[in-house]
């Protein structure tokens, strides 16, 4: 900790993002108030209480909280008086009547806090956001501080969630867009540790900051979507997506990352920043540059409908059928349900006349406020029991370690869709289960 020289930081913003950026900044040694505009989640991380499952993030607050160098605010005049470098890091979802990135925290986080500050500040976006965004909030901040000691910068974010707090205090890369070498200090002196470590620094301008996030969710979004296109494919000659992927993932300039078939991408971040991209280069006039990412998007959606087909064909019809899904979350380790595909699996079941209980490890709460026409479980037994059908939708490693025969003296029929791949058939087969999976007979 001794190579951080403690700079005053603020963070605006505490959801999966802020709150782990404060915590890791404090860690580091830094002095840091985070803001928030929703009043029970300061309280929340006040107490000590992550509003939300990060591993190893609840620990690391408290040990935080008792060093004193981190605390948090709803008020906007407190953090212009108290720190000199601010991160934004607002949401972005998708607005609600087309693709393009809802900018309106943005603007209201960056717009509320000009005004205030009196000395000399940077202000960093870390929020991901269409190119042009970074220019237009240095505008907007120029205009509204009337303070020229006051500059922005863009630092898009990489951390995964469920590896959140790793992921910050050991980032693979940290990309800096800004304009003044005096900006690119005060990041440098933020990040100090991680680029003694060796962590690359790629400094530029705002634009390619903006664009690194949105190209590397694309990249790996098409990846995804490419081997579940192979899956459709498999299905059709009987091939097996699995070992296709597996065969393909030893050519190293392939790589096996993120070329696992199953039900596709969700989340916060995939869908909405793909999507956003998109409408982004439409209104930049280059949108068949882009074009292929609609395809990307298409094929991921297919997936989760394929999925609910597949569970049809076990079951004949899900008009009276009694439904067991496993996993609610968007993706293991985390209790994420933003645009998830279980979720969304479970609730076209259900539409379809089935009653459907979901069980996840983390999960549950959100759903339930998400989809309160679900039944929810407390264990993957109780959701599983007198069930016609199961279908594993989530890879957490408690399903995957699951014993067949445990939970098939639970269900009234073993019939199982295996939504991620996640499961030995050979296994399950012998078990007695009738065995479907996505890309494979
Ligand atoms: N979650 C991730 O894994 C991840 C990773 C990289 C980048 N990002 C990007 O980071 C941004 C935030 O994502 P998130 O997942 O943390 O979202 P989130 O919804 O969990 O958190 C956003 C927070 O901002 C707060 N907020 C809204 N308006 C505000 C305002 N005017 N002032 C202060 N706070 C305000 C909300 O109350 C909320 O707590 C998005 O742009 C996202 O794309 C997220």
């Amino acid at each position: 900790m001794s190579s951080v020289d403690p700079l005053r930081l603020a963070v605006i913003g505490t959801g999966y993002l802020g709150a782990t950026h404060a915590v890791c900044m404090a860690h580091l040694g830094h002095e840091v108030v985070a803001l928030d505009v929703d009043e029970s989640k300061v309280a929340r991380l006040a107490a000590g209480d992550v509003p939300f499952f990060e591993p190893g993030l609840d620990e690391l607050l408290r040990k935080v909280l008792e060093t004193g160098r981190l605390r948090f605010t709803t008020s906007y005049q407190d953090v212009a008086e108290s720190a000199d470098v601010h991160f934004i890091c607002v949401g972005t979802p998708q607005v609600k009547d087309g693709y393009a990135a809802d900018l309106r925290y943005v603007e209201a986080a960056f717009g509320g806090l000009a005004p205030l500050l009196r000395r000399p500040a940077l202000v960093v976006g870390k929020s991901t956001v269409p190119a042009g965004t970074a220019a237009r909030m240095a505008e907007l901040v120029r205009e509204r501080s009337g303070n020229d000691q006051v500059e922005v910068a863009w630092n898009p974010e990489f951390l995964r969630e469920g590896f959140a707090v790793d992921d910050t205090l050991r980032p693979d890369r940290l990309v800096f867009g800004v304009a003044s070498a005096w900006a690119e200090q005060q990041l440098r002196l933020t990040y100090a540790r991680a680029i003694e470590d060796g962590c690359p620094v790629v400094v530029t301008d705002f634009a390619t900051a903006e664009l690194v996030k949105v190209a590397a969710n694309s990249f790996l979004a098409t990846k995804i979507s490419f081997i579940n296109a192979m899956a459709e494919v498999c299905e059709v000659v009987h091939a097996d997506v699995t070992k296709l992927s597996e065969a393909l993932g030893y050519d190293e300039r392939i790589g096996r990352r993120f070329l696992h078939p199953g039900l596709g991408f969700g989340g916060g971040c995939l869908p909405k920043d793909i999507r956003a991209f998109m409408a982004r280069a439409e209104e930049l006039g280059v949108d068949q540059a882009l074009a292929f990412l609609k395809d990307v998007d298409d094929i991921n959606k297919r997936r989760r409908a394929r999925t609910v087909e597949l569970g049809r064909e076990l079951v004949g019809s899900f008009a009276g059928a009694r439904v067991c899904v496993l996993g609610a979350a968007f993706k293991p380790n985390s209790d994420d349900i933003r645009d998830s595909p279980a979720l969304d699996v479970a609730a076209a079941i259900q539409r379809q006349g089935a009653s459907v209980v979901v069980y996840d490890p983390a999960a549950v709460d959100n759903a339930r406020v998400m989809y309160p026409e679900l039944e929810y479980a407390e264990t993957a037994l109780d959701a599983a029991r007198g069930a016609d059908l199961v279908l594993l939708l989530t890879e957490w490693t408690e399903f995957r370690q699951m014993d067949p025969e445990v939970l098939g003296a639970a269900v009234a029929a073993r019939r199982l869709v295996d939504g991620r791949n996640a499961l030995q058939p050979t296994s399950w087969r012998a078990a007695g289960w009738t065995y479907r999976a996505l890309g494979r007979p």
